[in-house]
């Protein structure tokens, strides 16, 4: 998989391997994104373009079955190129469309949200939800390339730069201080501070999979913050204005640290100050769920297994421990506390 901008898309086209493009889009990045693409592309070949609602939804087995045969009607073969342009749920339902369209066509990840540019469009993780199971269904499969570009990030609504962001310092805190110290240093409101943690943040993604691609052990440190979270998640789903995933994320991220002083070893001291640091950055992120039913929903996560909760904590700050066995008791416990610490803060 390569990495590049723009230039590097437009080199890819001009070697001419591809017999058709298409691009997927869903309506937003449609309206924002589609227009400058073409404008600043020359496509060898006129680019198909397909287009879904935008949202979770989409991520479906009925919405994916429409693309095949968009693709099957409009004549992709197995030397057709698919290129994803959109935030994580495109390019999730996308990677996933390529990776089983003929046994496997080439895609290209243009990412246009900060989650996706730091995490969902690296890794080779493709996916689709079944009903409610998120990323049940899914395939591993890398692109052909993955494209960065900081435009995209002017017309996203910057609650979802900061969603995004919480998965930049999840980055940092599981293994680069200096970046976690550049990210509290961060104007979120600044596209051009936010664009430069992505290097660094990319690294640390890059690096772990490099070593462990299909978590066995080194990629679990990448659910850092993401037990608790997708628990809130899931539990304010049907909400009327639903938390975002990395809002779940960075709430996740400070129940993991305070779970970290008995359970990892982690300095109290360290521990208030990073939560600190999270909060921040997300002061109204305070769920406000029965621990009963988020415990429910963790037991049911499929990476936990046999009536068992484990969590990724911090030994110290850029050093995680993964399977650490959390009790109910002390999950309450801690978010008791944690809500205490942070009126206190
Ligand atoms: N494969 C992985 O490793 C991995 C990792 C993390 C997350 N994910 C997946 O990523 C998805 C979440 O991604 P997301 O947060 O990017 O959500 P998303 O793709 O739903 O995008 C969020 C919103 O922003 C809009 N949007 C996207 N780009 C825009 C732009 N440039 N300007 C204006 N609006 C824009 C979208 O239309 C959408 O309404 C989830 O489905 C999650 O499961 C996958
Ligand atoms: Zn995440």
């Amino acid at each position: 998989m390569q990495l590049g901008d723009l230039q590097l898309l437009q080199s890819l086209l001009a070697e001419n391997r591809w017999s058709s493009v298409f691009i997927l889009t869903d309506e937003n990045t449609n309206k924002h994104c589609l227009t400058s693409l073409m404008m600043c592309i020359d496509f060898p070949v006129n680019p198909e373009i397909l287009e879904v609602e935008p949202g979770e939804n989409s991520k479906s087995i009925e919405i994916c079955h429409q693309l095949w045969w968009a693709l099957n009607d409009l004549g992709a073969d197995r030397n057709s190129l698919l290129i994803n342009l959109g935030g994580g749920m495109i390019t999730d339902l996308g990677g996933f469309l390529a990776s089983t369209f003929q046994r496997g066509i080439d895609f290209i990840q243009i990412p246009t949200t900060l989650l996706a540019m730091t995490d969902a469009a690296i890794g080779g993780k493709t996916g689709i939800n079944l009903g409610n199971l998120k990323n049940q269904i899914g395939t591993f499969q890398n692109p052909v390339a993955v494209i960065l570009d900081q435009a995209w990030l002017e017309t996203l609504p910057s609650r979802e730069i900061r969603s995004g962001f919480a998965e930049v310092v999840k980055h940092g805190i599981i293994a680069d201080n200096s970046l976690l110290k550049a990210c509290f240093e961060t104007d979120v409101s600044n596209q051009e501070e936010v664009f430069q943690l992505l290097e660094p943040s990319l690294k640390v993604k890059a690096d772990i999979i490099a070593i462990d691609p299909f978590e066995k052990k080194e990629r679990k440190f990448l659910n850092f913050g993401h037990t608790g979270g997708h628990a809130l998640e899931s539990l304010t789903l049907n909400d009327e204005d639903p938390l975002l995933h990395g809002e779940c994320v960075a709430w996740g991220m400070m129940i993991a640290t305070l779970l970290s002083i008995d359970g990892g070893g982690l300095e109290a001291e360290a521990a208030k100050e990073l939560i600190r640091s999270i909060d921040s950055y997300y002061p109204d992120i305070q769920p406000e769920v029965e621990i009963e039913k988020m415990w429910e929903v963790m037991l049911r996560d499929k990476k936990n297994r046999n009536g068992k909760v484990n969590f990724v904590l911090l030994s110290k700050v850029s050093k995680p421990i993964a399977n650490v066995e959390i009790s109910m008791e002390h999950f309450a416990k801690a978010c008791d506390d944690l809500r205490v610490m942070r009126e206190e803060l």
